[in-house]
């Protein structure tokens, strides 16, 4: 069976000083193996701090390649190369006005929000209400204050600040929810993991006048996307 092998909960012991050494080399070890290539996702996963984004009994693991879990239900913090490995197909750049479905722990809306930059806009969505007051409180703390949070099913998207440049969808789903893609601009793109014969792939999408092309970029292992469009109820 696929899966991934949590590591057990522990009283942090690392100092920020150890944190920092670690991401600098990862964020070396994310170019080295081809999953980080533009200058911006790279500046931005050298900026934030990740350990500040899991809970305190997994903080010493905060540059593993695992997903961590987190307050909820089947919530976890992506493993670091999942970041490059969506953020860089999607195109991820300044002024992108960005919508988030799957706010977890807050990391990656965090380094969206570095990538985006002034100009640009992030929106993040979780469902889970104990999730998101963690998010929340996470962002919070890492002085984030213009990320526009909601907690809900993101399966509907958030219409309200529609149109969006670019949707990541963090969790797995049977089809990619049609409200996510009516909120994509022409010429936007999607990422989003999607099932097929219980296997995860992730997909790309990109929006034409009118019609959209997607391609499958990798296989992949993901928490099920809930609510609505949700891959749960398999
Ligand atoms: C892999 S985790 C997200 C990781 C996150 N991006 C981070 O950086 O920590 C997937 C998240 O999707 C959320 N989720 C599942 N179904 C959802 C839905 N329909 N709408 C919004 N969030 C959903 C889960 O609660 C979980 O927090």
């Amino acid at each position: 069976m696929r899966g991934w092998i949590v590591p057990p909960p522990k009283e942090p012991t690392k100092l920020r000083e150890e944190f920092n050494k670690e991401r600098n080399k990862k964020v070396t070890q994310l170019i080295s193996q081809g999953y980080l290539k533009s200058e911006r996702i790279k500046e931005a996963m050298l900026k934030v701090s990740r350990e500040d984004f899991i809970p305190h009994q997994y903080r010493d693991y905060a540059h593993r390649e695992v997903p961590l879990p987190l307050p909820g239900e089947k919530a976890t913090i992506s493993c670091p190369h999942s970041y490059p490995l969506f953020y860089e197909p999607l195109g991820l750049d300044k002024g992108h006005k960005f919508l988030e479905v799957g706010l977890g722990s807050g990391y990656g809306a965090a380094i969206a929000r570095e990538v985006v930059g002034s100009d640009g806009l992030v929106v993040s969505i979780d469902i889970d209400p104990l999730t998101f007051e963690f998010a929340k409180k996470n962002l919070k703390n890492a002085g984030y204050k213009d990320i526009i949070l909601v907690q809900g099913d993101g399966g509907h998207g958030y219409p309200k600040l529609s149109p969006y440049d670019r949707i990541s969808v963090t969790a797995a789903c049977i089809g990619i929810p049609p409200p996510l893609v009516e909120q994509l601009k022409v010429g936007g793109r999607l990422i989003a993991p999607v099932i097929e014969n219980g296997i995860q792939y992730l997909v790309l999408l990109e929006k034409r006048d009118k019609s959209v092309r997607s391609k499958v970029i990798c296989e992949v292992l993901y928490v099920s996307l809930r609510g609505m469009y949700g891959s749960d109820k398999e």
